[in-house]
């Protein structure tokens, strides 16, 4: 079992995020490649079983270069594999969403677009809080991203 967890960021936020996924699929003996989107050579569904993909919320949706990245995944060699989801962003947007009945959240759409895919979505989506554009990470956002990596894996075996 080995899966790719990829991310984009531009303060850093989304990478501790991700970072903290990996180790702790890791911990649970799940082989983990984890890469900063841009450094991302090749992506084929042929070596890895799951995918896991996060991006910094922005203007109420995943980053440019995220919207880039999914149009290069290829729905025949990711067909049925497993996926999860996960952003970082403002508390206020998940209290926007909430009061809209509308979804601001990057995951979601990352999510929208992987279950078009034909992938097979493990769980709800991670949404880890952050302080306004650069953070911080809200304090126990750590936490909570090991307690979800944790349920991943025990969806994965
Ligand atoms: C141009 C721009 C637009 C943003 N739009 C949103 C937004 O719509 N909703 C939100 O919650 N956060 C928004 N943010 C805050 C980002 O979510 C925050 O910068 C990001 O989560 C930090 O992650 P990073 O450190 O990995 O870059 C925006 C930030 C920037 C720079």
């Amino acid at each position: 079992m080995k899966g790719i967890v990829v991310y984009d960021t531009s303060y850093g936020n989304t990478k501790k995020i991700a970072e903290t996924i990996a180790e702790t699929l890791k911990e649970s003996g799940i082989g983990v490649d984890l890469f900063y989107l841009k450094n991302v050579k090749k992506l084929s569904g042929k070596d890895y079983d799951f995918f896991v993909l996060g991006s910094p919320t922005k203007f109420g949706t995943m980053s440019f270069a995220v919207k880039f990245f999914l149009g290069k995944v290829k729905s025949e060699e990711w067909m049925n594999k497993p996926f999860a989801a996960f952003d970082t962003e403002n508390p206020e947007n998940v209290e926007k969403s909430r009061i809209e009945n509308k979804e601001w959240s990057a995951a979601e759409k990352i999510a929208e677009k992987l279950r078009e895919k034909k992938m097979n979505q493990l769980l709800p989506v991670l949404k880890a809080l952050v302080i306004g554009q650069k953070g911080p990470l809200v304090e126990g956002e750590i936490e909570r991203t090991k307690e979800y990596a944790r349920q991943l894996a025990a969806k994965l075996k």
